[in-house]
């Protein structure tokens, strides 16, 4: 920590340095925030006709995404580089609010335009920060970079029978899925992918440009809590330190059913969520909608038992089979079993993730379909439409985090309602559509005396406030270490992507 704290101010004085020599022809508010990071950081600043600009773009999960033109997009390729970005930056925008915006980026699976990437801005792009290492001996810890894809953790991870609780969609980034959250095959076992259990440190670049190491026992215990479920409100998050599990091989896979026995598997899923059929081994996603091309009705039930068990006792009313049209359930390595859920999930369509929550009760399961199901008469003529609703239990809440849910809920679903298609013409009807829906959803989850206030960020449309539903205690708690670690409020007003803590 010594040296780590020295090169932290030799860096500091050299960059205060060459500041100095090069203010008297351009500083910081006389030039553009491009430009200013690009002479310090020469070769790592990418304008619109390169490659390495076109294809950062090209990465993006959802078209809204990927359309936005930032002015440059920096890759940083060491904290230092995030340092110096974030020092310029800090400078510009203090001396002009409405100048110096800039979009923190990861994986690029933020789906809503604007929550990775800003038109005109400075897009920071850390897919350099792609290592996954073992920091210890015993392999009971990894450091990963904030840019790597889960799928290449699980790579490294795989050949020693042991994993981390990343993303069950695998091209999900680390960076954008552990400060919100993260929701694993294994959550049901050890909790949220954020708990202080789960991951035990954070690498984080300040506003002001400082490097600390944030962890539960050091002096940046608060900023540790915070970032368990504050997005991008704290700082630049470069690499996180997460706990290792063993694993060996696992059940899991898809069924897909014919959308006549909807009625029995949503009864069947209201088993799996009773609290008495509770197996910490089991998780599942529970999909139902209409798909692409065509129009055509699915029912799809994603299942993983996280031990080498075929069939197990807790799955045995919801796989079936002799009725499957589709049936890719087997016993293999979590990898195998992940890399199947990318295939179900193609990029570079138009997008919308939105979310809510409520508690498990028999009878609202069927209501909830049946209003999903009359939303769909608004959207069928949408072009190239997939329109699916989504259950999902929550882990047990009884981990270290900044979430704010209530361990006496033993089950809560999350409900995702996941739409693509082709045509901007048609944002605006799905964008409505969708937002009714959960204004109905959470009617009745209120009428059914289930209704809960969190709504998960990772899944969050814009309009949403995840942070809200966090509670006023830890929405405090987030804002205490906002004004403690970033005082000028840069991560408030100059990072307008995701969900901001003062609205
Ligand atoms: C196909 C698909 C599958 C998914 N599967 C899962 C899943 O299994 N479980 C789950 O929990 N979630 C899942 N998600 C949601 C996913 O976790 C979130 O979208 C997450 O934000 C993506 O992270 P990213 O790094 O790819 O995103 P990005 O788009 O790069 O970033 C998303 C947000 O995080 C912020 N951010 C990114 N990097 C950093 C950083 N280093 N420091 C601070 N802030 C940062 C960005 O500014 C932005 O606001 C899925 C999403 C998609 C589209
Ligand atoms: C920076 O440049 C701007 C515009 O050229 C000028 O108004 C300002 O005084 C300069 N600031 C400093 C500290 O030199
Ligand atoms: C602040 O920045 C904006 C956007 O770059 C610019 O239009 C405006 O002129 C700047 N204001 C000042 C006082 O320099
Ligand atoms: C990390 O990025 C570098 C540079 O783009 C690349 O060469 C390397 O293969 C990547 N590593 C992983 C594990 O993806
Ligand atoms: C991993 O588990 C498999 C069995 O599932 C076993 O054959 C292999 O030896 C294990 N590898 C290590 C490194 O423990
Ligand atoms: C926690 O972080 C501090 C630096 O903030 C460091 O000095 C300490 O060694 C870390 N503790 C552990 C257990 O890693
Ligand atoms: C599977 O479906 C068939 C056909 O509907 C039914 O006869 C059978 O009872 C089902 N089995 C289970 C275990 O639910
Ligand atoms: C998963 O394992 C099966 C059987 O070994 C193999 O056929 C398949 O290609 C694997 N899939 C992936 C994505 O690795
Ligand atoms: C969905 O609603 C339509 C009427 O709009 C109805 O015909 C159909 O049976 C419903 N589907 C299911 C699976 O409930
Ligand atoms: C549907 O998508 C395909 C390719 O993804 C595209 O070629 C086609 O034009 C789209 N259809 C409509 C009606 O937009
Ligand atoms: C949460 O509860 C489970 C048992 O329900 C227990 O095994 C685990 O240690 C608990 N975790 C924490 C952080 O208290
Ligand atoms: C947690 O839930 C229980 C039961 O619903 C309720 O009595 C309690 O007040 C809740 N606690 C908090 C902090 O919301």
């Amino acid at each position: 920590m010594a040296s780590f704290a020295f090169s932290w101010y030799l860096f500091l004085f050299l960059w205060r340095l060459q500041n100095s020599l090069v203010s008297a022809t351009v500083n910081a508010s006389g030039t553009t925030p491009c430009l200013a990071i690009s002479s310090a950081l020469p070769g790592k600043v990418f304008f619109q006709e390169n490659t390495a600009y076109v294809s950062s773009l090209g990465s993006y999960y959802s078209a809204q995404e990927e359309e936005i033109n930032p002015a440059c997009v920096v890759i940083p390729t060491c904290t230092a580089d995030v340092s110096t970005a974030l020092v310029i930056l800090n400078d510009i925008h203090s001396s002009n609010s409405s100048s110096g915006g800039f979009a923190i980026r990861s994986g690029g699976h933020g789906i809503f335009a604007g929550d990775a990437n800003i038109e005109n801005g400075v897009t920071i792009d850390l897919s350099q920060f792609n290592s996954t290492d073992f920091i210890q001996p015993d392999k009971s810890v990894v450091r990963i970079g904030a840019g790597a894809r889960w799928t290449t953790v699980y790579e490294v991870l795989d050949p020693y029978n042991l994993t981390v609780l990343g993303g069950r969609t695998p091209s999900v980034g680390v960076g954008g899925y552990l400060p919100g959250g993260g929701l694993s095959f294994l959550s049901q076992r050890f909790g949220w992918a954020c708990d202080a259990e789960n991951t035990i440190g954070y690498e984080v670049v300040l506003a002001s440009g400082q490097v600390v190491y944030a962890n539960a026992s050091g002096p940046y215990s608060d900023l540790f809590l915070a970032l368990k479920g504050g997005l991008n409100n704290l700082g630049i998050v470069t690499r996180f330190d997460m706990t290792t599990y063993s694993l060996g091989q696992m059940w899991g896979g898809f069924v897909l059913y014919p959308i006549a026995i909807l009625d029995s598997m949503l009864s069947a899923y209201s088993d799996f969520m009773d609290p008495d059929n509770y197996d910490r081994d089991a998780d599942m996603v529970f999909a139902v909608g209409y798909l692409n091309p065509g129009w055509v009705p699915i029912l799809n039930l994603g299942m993983q038992y996280t031990k080498p068990v075929a069939d197990p006792p807790v799955f045995r009313s919801l796989y079936n089979a002799s009725v499957a049209e589709d049936d890719t359930m087997r016993i293999a390595s979590l990898t195998n079993i992940t890399a199947e859920e990318d295939a179900h999930n193609p990029s570079g369509y138009r997008q919308i993730y939105m979310t809510s929550t409520f508690a498990h009760t028999p009878e609202i399961y069927a209501r909830a379909w049946d209003l999903f199901n009359s939303s769909a008469d608004q959207v069928f003529a949408v072009a190239n439409i997939t329109y699916v609703f989504i259950l999902q239990p929550t882990p047990i809440l009884n981990g270290t985090n900044s979430l704010g849910l209530n361990a006496s809920d033993i089950r809560l679903n999350i409900a995702l309602v996941s739409v693509s298609w082709t045509n901007s013409e048609d944002d605006e009807l799905v964008t409505n559509t969708v937002t009714d829906f959960f204004t109905a959803l959470k009617a009745l989850a209120t009428d059914s005396s289930v209704d809960r206030d969190f709504i998960y960020a990772n899944y969050a449309y814009k309009t949403q406030d995840p942070i809200d539903g966090y509670g006023a205690e830890n929405k405090a708690r987030l804002q205490a270490a906002s004004k403690k670690y970033d005082a000028g409020g840069l991560f408030q007003t100059g990072v307008p992507g995701g969900f901001k803590l003062f609205v």
